[in-house]
């Protein structure tokens, strides 16, 4: 086992690691098997070829050979050639064709996985992480369970049988050439250990970078407007000269490998020609045995070899497995109850008792101690920044999970009650507006990819940038660059609005959705809202108070509580936070 550089506890990580391929493999056995009795195929003829030497030398020797017969075994040696051939390709399209099979199922898997996790998990880990999974680590895998195994077990076929042929035609030499594999096998373990440490911190730099990339492309405008240019150039260089440097430290490593390994073969040629040499002297083996045997050390050195690169292969192969089974492993933090009730139907609305929520442990809770329902009608969300306006909207979403009996969708704790189905009574547009390069029609419909033309066309009316589609190029069929660069912040916002309207669900929460539009158009898309808002339950976040000032129903929030509930007219009365943020407004307007 120290030959190949393991120990128990990677034993135990392979195992558990290798559970993740295992019914690709089971899947696929059949093509595995065919694909490795043609690996034997072509094993199997390699070792008759010094056969058919041993037996031209003797004949040779002994003055009995002729012609015919020599081009007898010349005859044979091609027709093995071609066996050989044919083999060849049959084990390299059947398995290394496996293992890219195995690579796609593997992509899939994880990207499936991946859209089952939740925020929590996304805010840990950042998407170049990910990315260098999907890429590094699944190709690191793939070669492990194409050339890796292939390797594998053509060094263990070929060192068996060659070792077999060896020891029949003179055992004691065969133990004396296999003398030098204890120091092989020493040397490799301590060189893939160090190979495996390595290796991760190739991977680790690789994530650094393209999460600096990534970064950097997406805020190029800050990148511009902050004459950040050459800072991040530089930025970048050094993190990819540590990743040059990291990179040839594996090669250092890695390089040793296959030198010393290549070493310790010729220290056994070294033998064989000498001891090998004198028995042949000595007449102990013919000259044909002395001339096979020399070919067969020849083979042997390959999976000698072999097995240093294997042991190489295998270990990155199972890191990477490993750290492909922990995003695998990972558990979205919102579960779907055990038992889900049945689903209500939405009338009455959410009703929330003595709600805490923080994002971590460590932090200050978002929310404390909130008590509030909210029925049908407008219910506008006001309050200063920070004080957990979108925390409360996200919660009502179903984005973050909640404590058992705090928030209750009619009267049922939403804890109990199908996540899938919760989800699909709210349309929520979140504060951070998103954009897909795709077409302005796609883009309202991504909740609804079957909405008619016209009901895409009224939801962008009701959202108040008709017009402005059809001002351009191609009205709604205009593709819009990547997270809509191609569209002022204003409508960018609108368009998320329609898309959120499109669902038409009984539940519409609107955090601050209108923040890039002038105060004016804010009230003006409101109003026009109100017939279609008056069935529904509505939560909308503003920081703008004039613009909710119609709304049926204000809370006031600071620092995670609610410190004022009522009507426009009532807070102002009251004289509290919303008197005093609405004075100072008021001014503000009347600066302008
Ligand atoms: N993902 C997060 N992880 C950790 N803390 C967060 C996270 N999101 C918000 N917070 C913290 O929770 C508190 C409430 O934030 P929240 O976003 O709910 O405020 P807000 O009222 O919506 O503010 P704004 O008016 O600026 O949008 C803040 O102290 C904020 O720093
Ligand atoms: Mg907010």
């Amino acid at each position: 086992m120290a030959a190949i550089g393991i120990n128990r506890e990677t034993i135990r990580k392979a195992w558990s690691a290798v559970g993740v391929v295992r019914p690709v493999f089971r899947q696929h056995r059949w093509r595995l098997l065919a694909g490795f009795l043609a690996l034997a195929g072509v094993n199997s003829l390699q070792l008759i070829i010094p056969r058919i030497i041993r037996q031209t030398v003797d004949n040779l020797q002994q003055g009995i050979a002729t012609q015919a017969g020599l081009l007898h075994f010349a005859l044979l040696v091609l027709l093995i050639s071609l066996g050989i051939g044919v083999c060849r390709f049959g084990w390299r399209y059947l398995i290394l064709g496996f293992s890219r099979i195995l690579e796609v199922d593997l992509r899939n898997a994880l990207f499936a996985h991946l859209l089952t996790l939740d925020r929590p998990y996304f805010q840990k880990k950042p998407p170049g992480e990910l990315m260098a999974l999907a890429s590094n680590d699944l190709s690191a895998v793939q070669m492990a369970c194409g050339m890796g195994l292939i390797a594998f077990s053509d060094a263990l076929f070929m060192s068996m049988a060659t070792l077999g042929f060896m020891a029949y035609i003179h055992p004691g030499l065969t133990l004396l050439t296999v003398l030098p594999m204890p120091l092989l096998a020493g040397l490799t373990s301590y060189l893939s250990a160090r190979i495996h440490h390595r290796f991760k911190k190739v991977q680790e730099q690789f994530s650094r970078l393209t999460e600096f990339s990534r970064d950097t492309l997406s805020s190029i405008r800050l990148v511009k407007v902050y004459t950040q240019e050459q800072d991040r150039t530089e930025r970048f260089n050094t993190l990819g000269q540590s990743y040059v440097r990291d990179n040839l430290r594996l090669a250092l490593v890695q390089g040793t490998l296959f030198p010393v390994s290549g070493m310790v073969a010729n220290v056994s040629m070294l033998l064989v020609l000498y001891f090998g040499g004198r028995l042949t002297i000595r007449g102990a083996i013919t000259i044909g045995d002395f001339a096979a045997f020399i070919s067969y050390l020849f083979m042997l050195t390959w999976p000698i070899m072999a097995l240093g690169w294997v042991a190489n292969l295998f270990q990155l192969g199972v890191t990477s497995l490993h750290r492909i089974k922990t995003v695998l492993d990972a558990a979205p933090k919102l579960i779907e109850p055990a038992a889900p009730l049945p689903l209500p139907a939405v009338s009455q609305g959410f009703a929330l008792r003595h709600l805490t929520f923080g994002y971590a442990p460590s932090l200050p809770p978002a929310l404390k101690d909130l008590s509030l329902t909210i029925g049908p009608g407008v219910l506008g969300v006001v309050g200063r920044t920070g004080s957990g306006k979108s925390t409360l909207c996200q919660l009502l979403a179903r984005l973050y999970p909640v404590p058992e009996a705090s928030l209750f969708l009619e009267e049922q704790d939403i804890n109990r009650l199908p996540l899938a189905g919760v989800r699909s009574q709210i349309a929520y547009l979140p504060q951070e507006v998103l954009v897909f390069s795709d077409t302005v029609a796609a883009n309202i419909a991504m909740g609804k990819p079957d909405a008619s033309p016209a009901e895409i066309e009224t939801a962008a009316r009701a959202a108040a940038i008709h017009g402005e589609i059809l001002a351009m190029p191609q009205g709604y069929q205009t593709r819009i660059g990547e997270k809509g660069a191609t569209l002022s912040g204003g409508q960018r916002q609108r368009l998320a609005l329609a898309r959120t309207l499109l669902l038409n669900r009984p539940i519409l929460i609107l955090d601050d959705g209108l923040s890039a539009v002038d105060t004016q158009t804010e009230h003006a898309i409101i109003a026009n809202l109100r017939p279609y808002l008056a069935q529904k339950i509505c939560i909308i976040v503003s920081h703008r108070l004039q613009a909710l000032a119609d709304a049926d129903r204000l809370v006031v929030l600071a620092e995670g509580r609610v410190v004022e509930d009522g009507t426009h007219v009532e807070l102002l009365a009251n004289g509290g936070l919303y008197a005093t943020i609405h004075a100072h407004q008021g001014m503000q307007e009347g600066c302008q």
